[in-house]
């Protein structure tokens, strides 16, 4: 079993909230992942004042491996001249030297791609060609049952109440290369909401019967939330097991004073179309008041 904590969306600078992002500090050590990700986006002005922060911050999250990936915040906006000659440079300089990585671990392959193109587009993102074999190079190495995952900070696949914001350009032609490349998750934020689906809800594409698992955190720790997620914050906990994966996905509730479990999200592992188990003889997805669900009967998790 590994264990994913992903988180997006700091926004370090005005919109950060620090009661959101120390409750996500505390269930991150909660939850001992394997792998930490974080989507993007984790300042608002890509201020050097504000990637200090942003740094101490990811210095506190559990000592295991972290991807991250550069949101189109981490570049700046208005300082024009650095945005076209040197837009990463304190990115680089605060948080990770290199803009495409990859990352293994036991049970899986990361490779995150930096969606922002500070010179193309504003707001939305834009993964190249380039990237995409610079991943597949990656994937190929994968062992037969290592998890591929690509983290990206812009979606690919819209929620279904996305609001102006589009997808990025040949979004549909990425999903085919992650099709062909054997990805089974794709983590994003951007958005400012939590999407949790599956690829096949928006683009049957080349394969239609086996789609890509699509986790998309909401802003975990600023006041941007958007949608259904408007003034709120979110994160996701993966759990890929031998046969399924399991996504939860937390949201801040002020009652709690923290993070609690909202949904619970369950697939299939990238081999198989169906679950292996019978759920009506294991009861693993049948939940009883009170017994199964690990909470009290307000559904309160301890
Ligand atoms: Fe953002
Ligand atoms: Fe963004």
């Amino acid at each position: 079993m590994l264990t994913v904590l992903h988180g997006s969306d700091l926004h370090f600078g005005k919109p950060y909230k620090p009661e959101a992002g120390e409750a996500f500090l505390a269930a991150a050590h909660r939850a001992a992942p394997d792998l930490v990700v974080i989507s993007g986006d984790l300042t608002q002005r890509a201020k050097v004042r504000e990637y200090e922060q942003a740094r101490a911050f990811l210095e506190r999250l559990p000592e295991v491996p972290l991807v991250v990936t550069p949101g189109n915040h981490d570049v700046p906006l208005y300082r024009v001249f650095e945005r076209i000659f040197t837009p990463f440079r304190n990115y680089r300089t605060y948080i990770r030297r290199e803009l495409e990585t990859v990352t293994r671990v036991d049970g899986a392959v990361v490779v995150s791609l930096n969606s922002a193109a500070p010179r193309r587009a504003i707001v939305n993102g834009r993964i190249d060609r380039e990237q995409l074999e610079f991943a597949a190079r990656a994937f190929e190495e994968a062992g037969p049952d290592d998890a591929r995952i690509l983290v990206a900070h812009h979606h690919l696949a819209p929620a279904p109440d996305y609001e102006s914001d589009t997808f990025i350009p040949r979004a549909r032609e990425v999903l085919n290369w992650c099709d062909r490349m054997g990805v089974e998750m794709i983590l994003g934020g951007h958005l400012h909401r939590a999407y949790i689906g599956d690829s096949l809800d928006v683009y049957p594409g080349e394969e239609v019967d086996k789609g890509i698992v699509i986790v998309q955190s909401g802003t975990t720790t600023s006041h941007r939330g958007r949608a259904r997620e408007s003034a709120k914050n979110s994160f996701n906990v993966i759990r890929i097991a031998r046969k399924h994966l399991e996504i939860t996905h937390f949201m801040y509730f002020d009652d709690v004073g923290g993070f609690a479990p909202f949904s619970m999200h369950a697939f299939p592992r990238r081999d198989d179309l169906y679950f292996a188990e019978d759920p009506f003889q294991t009861g693993a997805l049948i939940l009883e008041d009170g017994e199964a669900g690990g909470g009290d009967s307000t559904g309160r998790v301890p």
